[in-house]
């Protein structure tokens, strides 16, 4: 690691890093069969539907689902220390907390014990897709939406939801996304994507997601209408402000890197936008005032630095600026909760995805 010099200027903050994965998604064939719902009047009494969440992580998909009035049945999930918050937050569901590969049909039917899925969740791993990643194809972990294939063949959910980041719209040429789009079309799912900012559903962090749905009755894919524009977003010092005076405490999992003097002395030179590390530049940078978070990460620690504190941010506050409740707690070590919090979906975002399919759900329950 060679150590940055520090910085006196303030970074320009890029906010309209993915306009043109955007364009490219709304010009695909990934742009037919969706509607815009406005979730602000979507009522969360009614029916509870089922989910089963593959690649549950820590559950910041499901914890957003069950905020809309979903309940989880099961959660699919390799990471011991992610199954295990799973395992604590959401009561109602079975954990199988292995490799999804080793997940036999038979055992996955007992698991959900004759329940009906109605949406299969699953943040498919993205680390070969990120635009901070390799990007190489050949990557095992971008197979992993074959599974999503399979349990869609095995649990015929009405709706299937998956998240990755907007990096996968380009990657190999967008080969990969058509490979996708051709597996669920196979299985007779009509299948669509939409990158979503998180900022502008009130999660206090930029955070842009592709968002798939797909469902095997042929109608259009229902997905939330952004409510907020970047004027109004929400701030970090909202989010987080009413932490810096609180100590230390593992309890609520406000924890941080320690650092020594010196490294301290040279935290105080980061201006917002740069890092502490010329060659480590994702990592260890400083947050700016006035605007939500940059996209949070664990960096094996390495979180962000604080907008006013000489110190990085603390589990909790990434949790805050996730947009997960206070007791929500993350178990394992902090640097375990770190890597738990920076591969989740903001629960608030996938609320208003969960919200936006209800209105749909309910008619086509009513069909049925
Ligand atoms: C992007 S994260 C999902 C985050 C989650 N949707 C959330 O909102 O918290 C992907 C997860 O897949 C898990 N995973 C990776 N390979 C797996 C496998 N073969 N079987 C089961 N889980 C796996 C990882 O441990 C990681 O927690």
């Amino acid at each position: 690691m060679s150590i940055s010099k520090g910085k006196s200027t303030t970074k320009k903050p890029q906010t309209s890093r993915y306009t043109k994965v955007k364009a490219k998604l709304e010009a695909s064939l990934f742009a037919k069969n969706k509607i815009l719902v406005d979730t602000k009047n979507v009522d969360v009494d009614g029916n509870t539907y089922n989910t089963v969440d593959l690649f549950s992580g820590c559950g910041g998909l499901s914890k957003g689902f069950e905020d809309a009035g979903f309940r989880s049945i099961l959660g699919v999930e390799i990471d011991p220390d992610a199954a295990a918050t799973y395992d604590a937050n959401f009561k109602d569901a079975k954990v199988w907390s292995n490799d999804i590969h080793d997940l036999t049909d038979e055992e996955a039917l007992r698991m959900i014990d004759g329940q009906e899925v109605h949406v299969l969740a699953g943040g498919f791993p993205c680390q070969g897709f990120s635009v901070a990643g390799e990007r190489d194809p050949e990557d095992q972990r971008n197979q992993l939406f074959k599974q999503m294939v399979r349990f869609t063949k095995l649990f015929n959910p009405m709706f299937v939801v998956g998240e990755n980041v907007p990096g996968i719209v380009t990657m190999d040429d967008g080969r990969f996304m058509d490979e996708i789009f051709h597996s669920f079309n196979d299985i007779g799912y009509t299948i669509t994507a939409r990158v979503l900012e998180s900022a502008d559903f009130g999660v206090a962090q930029y955070r842009p997601r592709t968002i798939f749905i797909a469902n095997r009755f042929g109608v259009a894919n229902p997905y939330p209408i952004e409510l907020l524009s970047p004027e109004n977003h929400i701030t970090i010092e909202q989010a987080i402000d009413d932490l810096k005076n609180a100590p230390r405490d593992a309890s609520t999992n406000h924890e941080w890197t320690a650092h020594r003097k010196s490294t301290i002395e040279r935290i105080k030179k980061v201006a917002p936008g740069h890092s502490l590390y010329d060659t480590y530049a994702d990592a260890f940078k400083r947050q700016y005032r006035g605007r939500p978070s940059m996209t949070v990460k664990e960096n094996h620690g390495g979180t962000h630095i604080h907008h006013e504190l000489d110190r990085c941010i603390s589990a909790r506050e990434m949790a805050r600026l996730q947009s997960f409740p206070d007791d929500f707690f993350f178990q394992g070590t902090m640097k375990r909760a770190m890597f738990q919090l920076g591969n989740a979906v903001p629960p608030l975002l996938a609320r208003h995805v969960a919200l936006a399919l209800r209105p749909t759900l309910a008619e086509l329950m009513d069909d049925n």
